[in-house]
């Protein structure tokens, strides 16, 4: 399985007939290829969450990737493995703003469960950094730490310092 939650800005040109074809275009082809999903429109920006097998999903990232009626896609989330499907009984359900606040309230919802999800990612990510930072650093120290007993060492001629009784 894999899920991929994006937004994206409406082409310049694009129109209302344009969102309604994308939507039963959509519909069609993800019920043949197993995909759900979500699809809104609002305020110039989509916002899509698309799931199913590894192949659909990633042939049809493909397709949006490359379609006119939309630019600048920016993923929120990008999952793969044994994942419970969020949208198991839409092929793609187009959100309505105009329907009550619940329903209006689910890609909020989505949306704010994958940008938290991108923060936990980002967050770990800046934690290994600083991580494998540290861990320079202190290789680094030991380093020259080693270096100045060997040189203590040399110069002396004798045992290290401390080594003796
Ligand atoms: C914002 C956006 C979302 C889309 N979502 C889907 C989708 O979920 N499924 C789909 O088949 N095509 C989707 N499309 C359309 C594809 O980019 C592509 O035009 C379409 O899959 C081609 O289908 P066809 O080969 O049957 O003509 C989307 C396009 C846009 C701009």
């Amino acid at each position: 399985m894999r899920r991929i939650h994006y937004i994206s800005e409406f082409a310049d040109s694009l129109s209302p007939e344009d969102i309604e074809s994308i939507t039963r275009v959509s519909e069609a082809n993800n019920a043949r290829d197993g995909i759900t999903g979500m699809l809104m429109a609002s305020g110039q920006l989509f916002f899509q969450l698309i799931e199913g097998p590894d192949e659909a999903v990633d042939a049809l990232y493909e397709r949006i990737l490359v379609d006119q009626r939309h630019k600048n896609v920016m993923v929120l989330g990008d999952e793969r493995g044994d994942l419970q499907r969020q949208c198991p009984d839409w092929a793609m359900r187009k959100v309505d703003l105009s329907l009550d606040a619940a329903v209006r309230s689910e890609p909020l919802k989505v949306i704010l469960e994958a940008s938290a999800a991108q923060f936990r990612i980002l967050r770990n990510l800046v934690s290994t950094l600083e991580r494998a930072m540290w861990r320079q650093l202190i290789e680094a120290e030991a380093e020259e730490l080693d270096r100045f007993v060997k040189e203590q060492v040399d110069q002396s001629g004798s045992q290290p310092p401390g080594a003796r009784d």
